[in-house]
């Protein structure tokens, strides 16, 4: 079932070949949409508007979902829907366990690519993003009958390493035991000395051999330095209530062994050559040439993603692969796509999309730093907010203020702003989530009747109803296009015009049927915001 306004474009289609442009109406006396699609008409036929929004007006067969069809000023088209029709809509949602949601008939098998932290460093800032988005991506997908496949490609292998071994050696740390915090501190130390101490850099270097040759001494530390670093990073997803799971992560190390077969078959088709000593892709449209094998033989970050792309083609099944990473790395991403079409390992049938998002900054608009000036860590952004909020409501102020916002666009750390339950916030929605659940406890303990929606007198009430039959509109435009803050303002717009409901609509203190179509309303309006901001990854708290 399509949703009313779609349903009126059809008929618009249909009997004239034209698309209305429906928008909302100014006014409530003007009925619920509004149309000018005779005033462009006629601006392009040099004919009179109002004639021309007359013959639409004769020519559109709306009566099954909307009042007669009225003209009004220079030509524009009013269009008030039915109230029966609008009740049973909105009661379809309230009955209807998927709230209205119109699951897939062709579900897709969904690689998203996050958070894709790295060893032995916090998560920070960025991870934060990657982590929200993500997950926010996850819920959405999964929510519509979709498989989704989280994938956190870790940076577990590099060069960096062989520093990092030698670190432990020489403190004699045990690596399997090591925080992030603890882990970060020792790179940090590590990476001192490799700036100061030539003979200790020297061995570093000699220890980058022996990892990638497998002695099995350095293997073992490497693998109990990443263990240790996947604990933790997974403590962190749970802080934060994301859904990725330890056997989600599939770091670059994974793809160790596919590296030399993907390189060879770029360079004996032709698709990759040799420049200054090193295997590179010309790609069209790029300044740098993607560098596939390095001078000295080793294999980087744009051959991990390649072979990391072919594996979730071949042997995950994607159909699509989405890589939520940020800005910065387009170019890489929009390189690595293009080689693997090239290359046959991602199929026009698969879309492959980075969905880059800008960085998190500070009141004082500079990006987010601590107070040492170093890049603020994803914890302490969660223990800060936490001084200001209940954990819960916290989290729900962080996720929501990432997610309003456009994805690409930086956004503005703002705790005071974000944790306020007044304003397009998260505590502003978990707070009209609870207060239908307290109309609905109330009317409980009287032992009144919830639904059906069955009454629709006063505008406010059937502009409710509207915003409840456009849920599914909201989550699949996201699912499509895959920008969040098209749910967030949905949901806003519901609490807004939940609100005003309430204030002008007395609910309990009405007599049935109306009372009960009221109530009905308020659990509509309830599930639909427990729904949505599942979606987005924020908790539904019944009080508040
Ligand atoms: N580890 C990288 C970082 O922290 C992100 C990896 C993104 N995913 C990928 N397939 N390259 O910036």
């Amino acid at each position: 079932m399509s949703s009313l306004p779609a349903l009126l474009g059809a008929r618009f289609r249909a009997a004239a070949e034209l698309d209305p442009e429906l928008r909302p109406a100014t006014k409530p006396q003007f009925g619920h949409f509004q149309s000018n699609v005779a005033l462009r008409l006629a601006k392009a036929e040099g004919a009179n508007p109002r004639e021309i929004a007359q013959r639409l007006v004769d020519q559109i067969d709306v009566a099954d979902i909307a009042e007669p069809l009225e003209i009004a000023g220079p030509g524009f088209i009013n269009i008030r829907l039915r109230a029966d029709v609008l009740a049973a809509e909105a009661e379809r949602v309230r009955t209807d366990p998927a709230n209205g949601l119109v699951i897939t008939d062709s579900p897709q098998t969904v690689v998203i690519d996050y958070p894709s932290a790295n060893v032995a460093k916090q998560m920070h800032v960025g991870h934060l993003r990657t982590s929200i988005i993500g997950d926010c991506f996850n819920r959405v997908l999964t929510a519509l009958g979709h498989t989704v496949i989280p994938q956190d490609h870790m940076g577990d292998w590099g060069r960096q390493f062989g520093m990092l071994v030698e670190q432990v050696l020489d403190e004699g740390a045990d690596a399997s035991a090591l925080g992030l915090a603890e882990s970060e501190a020792l790179y940090k130390r590590a990476q001192a000395r490799f700036n100061d101490d030539p003979a200790f850099a020297d061995r570093a270097r000699k220890r980058v051999v022996a990892l990638q040759s497998g002695d099995p001494a350095t293997l073992e530390i490497w693998r109990a330095l990443v263990d240790a670093s996947r604990r933790g990073l997974m403590e962190s997803y749970r802080r934060l209530g994301i859904l990725v799971e330890l056997d989600d992560f599939d770091g670059e190390s994974r793809y160790n062994d596919a590296l030399p077969g993907v390189v060879d078959e770029l360079e004996s088709r032709g698709i990759a050559v040799i420049d200054q000593g090193a295997l590179c892709v010309f790609v069209d449209g790029y300044a740098a040439p993607m560098i596939v094998r390095n001078r000295d033989g080793g294999f980087g970050y744009s051959a991990t993603d390649l072979a990391a792309i072919r594996l979730r083609v071949d042997e995950l099944g994607a159909d699509r692969v989405l890589y939520v990473v940020d800005a910065r790395q387009s170019d890489h991403f929009g390189q690595v796509f293009s080689v693997a079409r090239t290359a046959g390992w991602l199929p026009d049938r698969v879309e492959a999309r980075h969905t880059p998002f800008g960085m998190v900054l500070g009141t004082d608009g500079k990006p987010l730093k601590t107070r040492d000036g170093s890049t603020a860590t994803l914890e302490s952004l969660l223990d800060a907010a936490e001084t200001e909020a209940t954990p819960e409501i916290a989290l729900a102020a962080i996720k929501y203020a990432d997610l309003s916002n456009s994805l690409i666009k930086d956004y503005v750390f703002d705790l005071d702003r974000m944790v306020r339950t007044t304003g397009d916030t998260g505590p502003y929605l978990q707070y009209a989530h609870a207060r239908c659940n307290q109309v609905l406890r109330r009317a409980e303990a009287e032992g009144y009747a919830t639904g059906p929606v069955s009454v629709l007198g006063e505008p406010a009430e059937q502009q409710l109803a509207l915003q409840l039959t456009r849920f599914d509109d909201a989550v699949q435009e996201v699912a499509a296009g895959l920008q969040p803050h098209k749910l967030t303002t949905y949901l806003y717009e519901l609490a807004e015009l939940f609100s005003t409901f309430y204030e002008q609509c007395p609910v309990l203190k009405s007599t049935d049927p109306v009372r009960a179509s009221r109530l009905g309303l308020t659990q509509a309006t309830k599930d639909v915001l427990a729904a949505g901001l599942d979606m987005l990854g924020i908790t539904a708290p019944e009080r508040m």
